[in-house]
């Protein structure tokens, strides 16, 4: 079993990365996140704030693509980062940081991949989509980023029924819960890789 330093990537409420962090507080994963990547002011930095844990926020269009690459490189070396999870960051990560951690980027999205994915689909959208297919079955998916959005292999994914008179915000709910617990056993997964 390896211990991971995870940077996180955020632009919201950063309620899964609560949890992963809550995971590994508890000891049921051995990582541990130690940076927090934000494009904005997201609420979701004052827990890991909080907590102490290195926050930043790191706004594209205020830097030059260079530098505005680099800075997070820089981070990173300093943190010893080896793990990255978004954690409904709504921005794509340059390519050039994707290359240098592929397979060791991941990704959770609150529907089953890979249907229900790409640029657009994120929040209430995903599970309106679902429900205006008729779908029988929704739930998350943890999977690896490649270049593309909600594209790269997936790892772990969790089917939910879909029930009678389910609302989007129903879905997103009960989505949003099996996420908390699916992104810890995830980051899990990856620690007990070869
Ligand atoms: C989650 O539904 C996740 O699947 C998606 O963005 C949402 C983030 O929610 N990528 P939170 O900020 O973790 O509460």
């Amino acid at each position: 079993m390896r211990s991971y330093n995870i940077a996180a990537y955020i632009s919201g409420s950063g309620s899964n990365l609560k949890a992963v962090i809550e995971s590994s507080r508890k000891g049921e994963i051995a990582s541990k996140v130690v940076l927090v990547i934000a494009d904005k002011e997201a609420d979701g930095l004052k827990y890991p704030s909080s907590l102490g844990i290195d926050t930043a926020v790191i706004v594209r269009r205020n830097l030059p693509r260079r530098e505005f690459i680099d800075v997070q490189l820089r981070l990173f070396e300093k943190h010893g980062i080896n793990l990255i999870i978004l954690a409904g960051y709504l921005k794509k990560i340059p390519d050039e940081i994707i290359e240098k951690f592929r397979g060791r980027i991941l990704n959770i999205h609150p529907a089953l991949l890979p249907k229900f994915g790409g640029k657009g689909m994120h929040g209430m959208n995903v599970h309106k989509a679902v429900l205006e297919a008729g779908e029988e079955f929704s739930g998350p998916t943890v999977h690896f980023v490649d270049e593309k959005y909600d594209h790269g292999d997936i790892l772990l994914q969790k089917k939910l029924r879909i029930e009678k008179g389910e609302t989007a915000e129903s879905l997103q709910k009960r989505v949003l819960k099996i996420e908390h617990k699916i992104y810890p056993e995830a980051v899990k997964l990856i620690e007990d890789m070869k």
